[in-house]
């Protein structure tokens, strides 16, 4: 803006089934909290395969393909649009490396480390990039499709 501040930003994040399930969300939900990011809006979902194909269809011919949707179906999940200066990427760096395990070692104080297992079970997920956040929040919140179209038209 013409003050020198950075805009807000929005993320989507999803708590997955065992981070739901293993009574991890109050812990997430106090990070989301202490680092300042606000819970624009917030849905529990029961995802379907189809549902969980059409969100992930950039690894569709990936090997774990399946095993990721027998994952994300394999009970209710928490959806969230944060809020904040630089949303996305903030939330990647306290989100931790895709692969739990190793985020264990390299960053032990992030997200995945404390409540993921693995490379699959890795607790939780984030936008990687503006372009993704614009997809993956009307994604979940059609309520919000018309705040991307808006945006989309003043450039
Ligand atoms: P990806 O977009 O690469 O990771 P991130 O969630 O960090 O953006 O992959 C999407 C999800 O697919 C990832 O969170 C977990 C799963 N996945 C696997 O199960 N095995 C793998 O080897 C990879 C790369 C991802
Ligand atoms: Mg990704």
């Amino acid at each position: 803006s013409s003050h020198g501040s950075m805009e807000l930003e929005r993320t989507l994040v999803i708590i997955k089934p065992d981070g739901l399930l293993g009574n991890y969300t109050d812990d997430i939900k106090r990070t989301i909290v202490e680092y300042s990011f606000s819970i624009f809006k917030e849905r529990i979902v029961q995802l379907d395969e189809a549902t969980v194909e059409k969100f992930y269809a950039e690894h569709s011919s990936k090997c774990f393909f399946s095993r990721l949707k027998k994952y994300m179906t394999s009970g209710p999940v928490l959806v969230m649009v944060l809020e904040k200066e630089n949303a996305i990427a903030d939330w990647r760096a306290l989100m931790g490396p895709t692969d739990a395990s190793k985020a264990k070692i390299t960053h032990p104080h992030s997200i995945r480390a404390k409540c993921g297992l693995d490379i699959e079970r890795n607790c939780v997920h984030g936008s990687d990039s503006p372009k993704s956040a614009q997809r993956e929040i009307p994604f979940f919140f059609k309520e919000l499709s018309s705040d991307v179209v808006a945006e989309h038209d003043e450039l």
